[in-house]
């Protein structure tokens, strides 16, 4: 009887087939026409449901889990959940997931593909091909910094900084690390013998420096004018992690007097509604938060978060259970 079945919401369009599983189990409230729900909607269409499957374009705010104490289950569809108010989910005994692992290797591809793009000026090279301005060859012509044999620098050394570094040993590069807590060695071996240095070291020797760390308030403008001062004016700067990381206006004073030379983003602050100063700077490449998109993954994605979602219902402990001391 499917008014018997407990209701959750959906607040996103997802995959049908992935819909089709919650409504074997569920009574489904899914936003298909996909539009965005700010909090005090979200609070709203919340309202009589158990459980929760949302995205990063959601903010679960305290007061949205108030707003809702017969809620029962929170799952993300993504691995960071920066979005979501733990410690009030925990206050409230809703149990947290995120989707890891399963979108490691794609992140980390898309990671190269943004890097490879930023230090070769392929969009400023196609946008000018587009706009009718080939006219003949130029020797020097959209020169840019070489990949190979240069020093990789990586902040934010998990699971996806580690494939990030595992794709550079066919490029001959060198690899330095900076996270909070130093790898095992056999982790570091594996990272093409990644050395943890200090964030300033990094800085001022990495050729190339990707942003693979979560969000957090400790995280919060990790890479701001001061940092930006450190790294060589010939470097690359990558951010697939979140918007915050950097600070934005900090990074386009930055690109605008050539105090970097280029960076590639897939994240933003305040994204979708980024700061429009990127768009007059053509050593940019930017990309809409694609670093998890392909086929594959976002399907895995979304099937790991209904995962947990079932799981949950069904008395089991998720696999991706944020905060365990959410359950009895
Ligand atoms: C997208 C991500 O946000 O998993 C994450 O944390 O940033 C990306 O994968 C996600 O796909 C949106 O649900």
């Amino acid at each position: 009887m499917p008014d018997q079945l407990p209701a959750i919401l959906v607040t996103r369009a997802i995959f049908p087939e992935v819909l089709d599983r919650l409504r074997a189990r569920f009574t489904v409230d899914a936003n298909q026409d996909d539009t965005l729900l700010a909090p005090e909607e979200l609070a709203q269409r919340l309202q009589g449901k158990a459980g929760l499957y949302c995205t990063p374009s959601e903010r679960v705010t305290a007061g949205v889990i108030a707003a809702n104490p017969q809620l029962r289950a929170i799952c993300n569809m993504a691995v960071g959940f920066n979005n979501i108010d733990l410690d009030a989910a925990t206050r409230a005994g809703i149990p947290v997931t995120n989707t890891p692992g399963v979108l490691d290797e794609t992140t980390a591809d898309f990671g190269w593909a943004l890097l490879m793009a930023t230090a070769r000026r392929i969009t400023e090279a196609e946008h000018w091909l587009r706009a009718g301005r080939w006219d003949k060859w130029r020797i020097d012509g959209f020169l840019g910094a070489d990949v190979h044999g240069s020093t990789l620098g990586i902040i934010g050394m998990g699971r996806i900084g580690q494939a990030i570094a595992r794709r550079s040993t066919g490029f001959g590069m060198r690899v330095v690390y900076h996270n909070r807590t130093r790898l095992a060695p056999d982790l570091e071996r594996g990272a093409n013998d990644a050395r943890w240095v200090t964030k300033e070291e990094l800085l001022r020797t990495a050729d190339h420096v990707m942003l693979v760390l979560p969000y957090s308030a400790a995280t919060h403008h990790t890479i701001g004018a001061a940092e930006l001062a450190l790294m060589k004016p010939t470097a690359t700067l990558v951010n697939i992690a979140r918007g915050g990381i950097v600070d934005d206006a900090a990074l386009i004073d930055a690109l605008r007097a050539r105090r970097i030379a280029a960076a590639g983003l897939d994240v933003f602050e305040n994204e979708p509604r980024f700061h429009p100063g990127f768009l007059a700077l053509d050593n940019v490449v930017l990309t809409p938060h694609i670093a998890s998109a392909s086929e594959a993954t976002r399907r895995a994605m979304a099937d790991r978060a209904a995962d947990n979602l079932l799981a949950i219902f069904d008395g089991r402990r998720p696999q991706d259970l944020l905060n365990p001391s959410a359950l009895p």
